[in-house]
């Protein structure tokens, strides 16, 4: 047992309190003649809003915010943006400071357990999660219960969901231990149920988790070794995906985690929860747009358009087309990990000196939208997906893994921000209100007489 009792868990989130930034500031709604106050909150960085929570009882409204651009759903101490400034931090470190030597795993911990481990917690970490690599052999048979084609997300989905079959403990929603044993299951076993979903699709024979080896180049071994051909992960490649996971560890209440959170907080278990996390990360608006762009810059690069033509399109709200890759609900700025990967995509290429075609269609995509007043006044900049497949692609991912690659990075994040509310004292079930705008009052009528 390398996890016990006394290893740490974060911070608990803190109790509703009135600070004196929240006690001096109220925001008032006047309606059909009545004045109500509520209380304003201030955030460790600033933010604001108004605490609604009262808002029916006192006055019979509710509010309408489609797409919840305008609500905070939580408070939460695990993610920091600023979307303005183009600024992210997991629990306070700037992202930037992952990138000189990534260690995935490292964020993985820090994301969960609240702060950077000690050498001894990081290396019980990792023993744990080499004891967790393995499937049940159970589990093994349900893959070949999927067909060849089946798209990996819905396999991932469902393994994820089918953990709880063989960890029933899971179901103890309350128990730290429970809880850190779960995390780090989840965390080992995603990535050899997505390589065990690569595998299938391919006809090949399942490779076991290599104990010997550390988290990626296991994962890229579970992927790529033949019976008689190990494959060797270098240094490049270890490095540029330690990155790319860590890019993708968390984003505050982006639409999977706020998923996540919304099934957690039925007291849905760890894993039926991140399974469904799994669900909301695979649509092409959210982490099914890395796909998306690799499909797009292909598209150019065959001919069938050229750069300018594409940006024409996707500026034309008739053509339904938009430039995967661009534009984010909270960046209005450029999105701080975009950056990063475009840098390690020259980096990377350079390092196995090699070209890709498609990097330099992306290059000439973003010239062309930065200068583009359409992309600048609705400040659209590149996100996190417009560079990341063309690295996915270059480590040799196939293009239908690139969304199952985003999960098992975001899946620290997803742990998270699930046992962070399930410690928030007061957490309720998450049911959101409507405006409901059918039929008033209609009587049934029997089929024989409509
Ligand atoms: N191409 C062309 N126009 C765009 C794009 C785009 N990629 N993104 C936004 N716009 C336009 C919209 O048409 C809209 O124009 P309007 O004001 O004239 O109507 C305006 O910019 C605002 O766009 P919204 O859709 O309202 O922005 P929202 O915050 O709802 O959506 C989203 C954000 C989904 C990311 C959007 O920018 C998009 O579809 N981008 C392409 C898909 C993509 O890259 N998704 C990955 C996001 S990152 C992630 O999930 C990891």
């Amino acid at each position: 047992m390398f996890w016990d009792n006394s290893m740490p868990l974060a911070p608990r989130p803190p109790e509703k309190r009135e600070t004196d930034k929240t006690m001096s500031k109220k925001v008032t709604l006047n309606y059909e003649g009545q004045s109500h106050e509520f209380d304003v909150r201030v955030g460790s960085e600033g933010e604001t809003g108004f605490d609604i929570s009262q808002l029916r009882s006192r006055t019979g409204l509710v509010t309408l915010d489609s797409g919840y651009g305008n609500t905070g759903s939580c408070e939460s101490a695990i993610t920091y943006i600023d979307g303005e400034k183009g600024v992210l931090r997991y629990r306070g470190i700037p992202i930037e400071q992952f990138a000189q030597s990534p260690n995935f795993i490292e964020v993985a911990w820090l994301l969960i357990f609240g702060k950077l481990p000690t050498t001894e917690e990081y290396a019980e970490f990792v023993v744990d999660l080499r004891r967790h690599a393995n499937l049940d052999e159970g589990m093994k048979h349900h893959f070949e219960g999927f067909p060849r084609h089946a798209h990996p997300m819905a396999i991932l989905s469902a393994m994820i969901n089918a953990l709880s079959c063989f960890y029933p403990e899971v179901m103890d929603v309350d128990s730290p231990e429970s809880f850190r044993n779960a995390s780090a299951r989840l965390i080992s076993k995603v990535r050899t149920i997505a390589a065990y979903a690569f595998r299938h699709s391919q006809g090949q024979p399942y490779n076991y988790p290599d104990p010997r080896l550390t988290y990626v180049p296991n994962f890229m071994h579970m992927m790529f070794s033949q019976p008689y051909v190990q494959y060797e992960c270098d240094d490049t490649v270890r490095t540029a995906l330690n990155l790319l996971l860590i890019l993708h560890a968390d984003h505050e209440q982006n639409c999977s985690t706020s998923t996540v959170r919304m099934v957690g907080s039925s007291q849905a278990n760890l894993f039926a929860s991140c399974s469904a996390g799994v669900s909301a990360l695979w649509g092409p608006l959210h982490g099914g747009a890395n796909v998306a762009v690799l499909q797009m810059l292909e598209n150019i690069h065959k001919g069938n358009l050229t750069p300018e033509e594409y940006v024409k399109l996707a500026k034309d709200k008739e053509s339904g087309v938009r430039l995967m890759g661009f534009g984010h609900r909270v960046y209005k700025n450029f999105d701080p990990r975009a950056n990063i990967l475009s840098e390690q995509a020259g980096k990377l290429f350079a390092a196995m000196d090699r070209k890709d075609p498609l990097l330099d269609v992306a290059r000439k995509l973003e010239q062309i939208a930065l200068e583009d007043p359409y992309f600048v006044e609705r400040n659209l900049y590149p996100n996190v997906d417009f560079y990341s497949g063309i690295i996915l692609r270059a480590l040799g991912i196939p293009t239908d893994m690139f969304t199952v690659m985003f999960a098992i990075g975001r899946m620290p994040g997803w742990i998270a921000h699930w046992w962070e509310q399930n410690q928030t004292p007061g957490s309720r079930i998450s049911r959101p209100r409507q405006i409901y705008t059918g039929n008033q009052l209609s009587n049934y009528v029997p089929m024989d007489q409509r």
